[in-house]
């Protein structure tokens, strides 16, 4: 299976790190340049970089980048404090943070730099195959509906190789099921506020997979009217007893999957589980700016970027970014180490074992 498209979220460039700008996208393709460590720390905030493998590959990065500026132990507290406060609910931000510490911490300031980029390279290559992985794993769930002809896949807010260093979670199971010659159709579902929709609808196109961008209140509808075979979404975090934190609205398909009793499936790495985090009540929520839901961005009728205000200032809102869907909503839990029913994960982990 080669990759799908050319484009690469995350890139090492000299000294410097090659980020592809999601701010921009579906509408403009602009690349960044980070070369230091605040630079990193605001493409995670600001979500230049978004789902949660990319920001833990940036934040290893952001590491190596601080660690070029200034390799004391001051320095190196310092930069994972910073990045590790830019967004809450993605796990894989601290875990990333967490890796580069346990290498740094115990050498010399002097050998620091080189090894954060070699841990950062590491952080980078591990996670495409993580992916890749996921992809042969997920394959069969759709291989098994191939019977009925597209194999219509529905999925929610981007878990495309967008969101991760290549391959993505929740798509890498249609990549490999395009690769093994399987007619796929995706349901996009648009993602308000911020339309992550539209960068997997983006994504689909550049890899030539047919797709179809809906509102995210028309899963109900289409799930009920047996037009989705499976639900595939990614994850930011997930609890250890198999709870599920991704972009909000995703509770709401997998109440409908198990309405109408159509499969439901989380794809994520082993570096999206917290087993630090009992249940997916101790999971933070990001609550994110009400400007989000206030304004919708586009382009005007000349291509010129545009937002518009869609409520008064005065209108009262509230913007939780991601939601928990409880275990027992989901078919099964697809990780780079195979598949298995959320509330067995240890099964595949056994080093994490009481
Ligand atoms: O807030 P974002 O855009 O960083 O959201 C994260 C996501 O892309 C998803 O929730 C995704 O499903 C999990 S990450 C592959």
């Amino acid at each position: 299976m080669s990759l799908p498209h050319a484009f690469r979220p995350i890139r090492e460039d000299g000294n410097a790190v090659i980020i592809l700008d999601q701010a921009e996208l579906p509408h403009r393709v602009v690349e960044a340049r980070l070369e230091t460590l605040a630079q990193a720390a605001h493409a995670i905030r600001e979500m230049q970089v978004r789902g949660a493998p990319l920001i833990g590959a940036t934040a290893a990065w952001g590491m190596a980048l601080a660690m070029a500026a200034d390799a004391s132990d001051h320095g190196l507290e310092h930069a994972a404090a910073l990045l590790g406060a830019t967004r809450p609910t993605a796990v894989n931000l601290h875990w990333a943070i967490k890796r580069l510490l346990d290498v740094l911490r115990p050498l010399v300031p002097a050998a620091r730099a080189a090894a954060a980029r070699q841990e950062a390279r590491a952080v980078c290559t591990e996670d495409a195959a993580a992916n890749r992985a996921i992809g042969e794993h997920g394959l069969p769930f759709i291989a098994g509906l191939a019977l009925r002809r597209p194999v219509n896949v529905m999925t929610h807010c981007n878990a495309g190789a967008l969101a991760t260093v290549a391959w993505g979670t929740a798509l890498a199971p249609v990549y490999a099921a395009r690769a093994a010659g399987i007619a796929v159709h995706v349901w996009v579902s648009e993602t308000r506020p911020r339309n992550q929709g539209l960068l997997t609808a983006w994504e689909m196109r550049q890899a030539g997979i047919p797709h179809t961008l809906v509102a995210d209140n028309a899963a109900a509808h289409l799930i009920s009217s047996g037009q989705v075979d499976l639900v595939i979404v990614g994850a930011d975090r997930i609890a250890a007893n198999g709870d599920v934190a991704n972009k909000v609205g995703t509770c709401l398909k997998a109440l409908a999957c198990r309405e109408w009793k159509v499969p439901f499936f989380v794809a994520a790495p082993g570096s999206t589980l917290d087993w630090d985090c009992p249940t997916g009540a101790a999971i933070p929520i990001e609550e994110r700016s009400g400007e989000e839901v206030r304004q919708i961005s586009g382009l005007d009728d000349r291509d010129r970027g545009a937002t518009v205000h869609v409520v008064p200032d005065a209108t009262h809102v509230a913007n939780p970014a991601f939601d928990v869907t409880p275990a027992r909503f989901v078919t099964a839990i697809i990780t780079e180490r195979g598949s298995i029913a959320p509330d067995c994960l240890t099964a595949l982990y056994p080093e994490r074992q009481g």
